[in-house]
């Protein structure tokens, strides 16, 4: 019996390597298939973000879509941008999200994009696994981008 409290085992998180960090340029997105999912990555001044690259909308392509700023005014008429590039247009009716979070601004209680974790790690890290055997030398450059689901 369980009575002091004990939190339940938190569900395992899976990790994908998705893409080579080079292939992703800064401002620009693809789709990537993680396990089966596919997932918009976004390239935000060498950031990297992910999100289910499915509309809550209509299911659009999130992948697909420009990487715009945030478009504010204080008076009508006085237009600012700011945020350049950290917001995704869906190419299909033109719902936006906010790419760090999937945050939805005209509905913001009501409409998310999902949003995995997304992050860079060099190759070497990558390549060792949890089983020891017979070595061979084995280098691994370049950086990937991982997105844990
Ligand atoms: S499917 Fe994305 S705005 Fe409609």
């Amino acid at each position: 019996m369980n009575g002091g409290g004990e939190a339940a085992e938190p569900h395992a998180r899976k990790k994908f390597v998705v893409a080579k960090v080079e292939e992703i340029a800064p401002g620009t997105s693809r789709c990537v298939d993680a396990g089966g999912r596919k997932i918009a990555l976004f390239n935000i001044d060498g950031r990297f973000f992910a999100l289910a690259d499915k509309c809550p909308h209509e299911a659009g392509p999130l992948s697909k879509g420009a990487m715009v700023g945030l478009s504010l005014a204080d008076v009508p008429g006085d237009y600012r941008l700011e945020r350049s590039g950290e917001f995704v247009r869906c190419p299909w009716h033109g719902w936006e999200f906010e790419i760090a979070t999937g945050q939805s601004y005209c509905d913001p209680v009501g409409t998310r994009a999902r949003s995995y974790d997304a992050k860079v790690e060099p190759g070497a890290a990558l390549a060792k696994g949890p089983y020891v055997a017979e070595t061979f030398p084995v280098s691994v450059e370049e950086d990937y981008v991982v997105i844990e689901i």
